[in-house]
């Protein structure tokens, strides 16, 4: 496929939307099923897409490492697969964030086990440790690496500071992990001038910011009680009408363009310089098929500023 991008100075070349294999996990989405999320990374692949982002620690025993194995994508050709250890969940399905070396090295091993491969193209350490010192768990990552249990390593849900402490200690470093979307840029913002000079790739989650900037929920949507959504501020309250304010104009820049809401704000999300790949979740095949479609769209360069001029407007609103 054309315009794939290359991740750090490596060889690695992936699609600018990546699969991520959170909702499938089912752990905090409703309605998941084992053969729609099977069907899903089917439609991932079919649409192209050759980025697939995991974890240890997605689902309480590793089902999303085992619905990649069911789909067949982690021995398929050309597929790249990046996953990510410091978090896990207990028996209890109680979530821990740990970053000691001989966790982080034990769990890489089980999602090699999972996975069915020698190595996974990039390891990621999940997010810092408040009780481990940073150097040893970029350490930890760096010694997967030449190991060969991973060709690089990565670091997610940092600020600038510890991403230069981390490359200090891992300089197999090629890929940063922040959530990047309309509404919360101030992290890619933050680490832009390291990555620039480290040569590291920024791969932008909550893109969708969890389905909200689909655009399918409406103003009066009622969340399911048990909607783990409705635990961020967000979905509550007055966040919830100035984001649906933002969607309202999105709705009508998308109607003219005759194209959804969501191919619209992913468009603009893998135009925006800094972003190399924005991971996009979905739990049915129709979701991922909509969302991959951004891929082939064209917006003009004066529309994609209006945007970003509306979400500035709101911007401030929702960074936290
Ligand atoms: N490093 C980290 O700490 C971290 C943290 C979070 C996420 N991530 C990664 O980033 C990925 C993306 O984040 P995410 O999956 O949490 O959220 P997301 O991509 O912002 O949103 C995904 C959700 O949006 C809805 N959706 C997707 N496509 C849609 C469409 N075309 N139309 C309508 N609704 C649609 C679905 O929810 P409903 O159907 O339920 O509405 C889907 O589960 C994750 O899967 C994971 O790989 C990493």
């Amino acid at each position: 496929m054309d315009g794939l991008r290359q991740l750090g100075s490596t060889p690695l070349r992936v699609t600018p939307i990546g699969f991520g294999c959170w909702p499938i996990a089912g752990v905090s989405s409703l309605g998941v099923t084992e053969e729609a999320s099977v069907a899903t990374l089917h439609a991932a692949l079919e649409c192209g897409i050759n980025f697939f982002d995991t974890a240890y620690a997605y689902g309480y025993d590793g089902e999303a490492d085992r619905l990649l194995v069911r789909a067949g994508i982690p021995k398929r050709e050309g597929v790249v697969i990046a996953s990510k250890v410091g978090q896990y969940f207990d028996a209890r399905r109680v979530r821990h964030i740990d970053g000691r070396p001989p966790t982080l090295l034990r769990h890489a091993q089980q999602v090699l086990r999972r996975l069915g491969v020698s190595a996974v193209d990039i390891m990621y350490l999940h997010q810092p440790d408040p009780h481990v010192p940073l150097a040893e768990s970029a350490g930890a990552i760096a010694e997967i690496v030449r190991r060969g249990m991973a060709r690089y390593g990565g670091v997610s849900n940092v600020d600038a500071e510890q991403l230069r402490q981390f490359v200090r200690h891992c300089p197999q470093t090629i890929v940063v992990q922040p959530p990047f979307n309309m509404l919360q840029q101030r992290c890619l913002h933050e680490l832009q001038p390291v990555c620039q000079e480290k040569r590291i790739s920024v791969v932008g989650y909550w893109v969708l910011m969890k389905g909200l900037l689909a655009g399918k929920l409406p103003r009066d949507h009622r969340f399911d009680p048990r909607d783990k959504r409705l635990t961020y501020p967000i979905f509550q309250g007055e966040a919830w009408q100035r984001a649906q304010d933002l969607l309202d104009r999105l709705r009508e820049i998308a109607a003219d363009l005759g194209c959804t809401v969501a191919q619209l704000v992913v468009a603009w999300t893998i135009a925006h310089p800094g972003v190399s790949v924005a991971l996009c979740g979905a739990k049915r095949p129709e979701q991922i098929r909509e969302t991959a479609a951004a891929m082939r769209l064209h917006v003009a360069p004066e529309i994609l500023q209006e945007i970003t001029l509306l979400a500035d407007r709101f911007r401030n609103y929702f960074e936290f």
